[in-house]
């Protein structure tokens, strides 16, 4: 049976009903159309799917959506302010912190969370933080660059 579950998701209020089993990242992809959200390993272990919930990232194949009823998420499309880009966003294009772009959307939300919770004092600290995102064409280097650069 479905359950009844109200999320804010990037300002928009939507009441739905979910099933129970019903990933927060499935959701968000096949009932709200929101694909910017990457489904990789979907069992927590390449950080594809990060999203912010109440402001802390969470990946959202590990949360379901009846434990975020009433919660306020944010997704990669929520980032922007109309067509003006995050500044994330912008440091993540001027640095290259992509290649073939699949982790881009999780990587930019972990990078804006690392910088808002306070890890992003040091490479060594920012590296430990982004741990959880994985990057197939290896582009850490410059995702550090990039954090960094909005950090200072
Ligand atoms: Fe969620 Fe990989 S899809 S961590």
């Amino acid at each position: 049976e479905k359950l009844p579950v109200k999320l804010e998701v990037n300002g928009q209020v939507h009441d739905l009903k979910v099933e129970p089993r019903s990933t927060l990242l499935d959701i968000l992809r096949e009932q709200l159309d929101l694909t910017g959200t990457k489904k990789g390993c979907d069992h927590g272990q390449c950080g594809a799917c990060t999203v912010h919930v109440d402001g802390h990232r969470v990946n959202s194949c590990l949360t379901l959506g009846v434990m975020v009823s009433g919660k306020k998420i944010t997704t990669i499309e929520g980032l922007s302010n109309g067509d003006e880009l995050h500044p994330m966003q912008e440091a993540f294009i001027k640095h290259d912190g992509f290649q073939c772009g699949y982790c881009t959307p999780g990587q930019i939300m972990s990078a804006v969370a690392c910088i808002n919770e306070g890890h992003a004092n040091s490479e060594a600290e920012i590296r430990e933080y982004m741990s959880g995102n994985i990057c197939r064409c290896g582009a850490y280097p410059n995702i550090v660059n990039a954090i960094l650069e909005v950090k200072n």
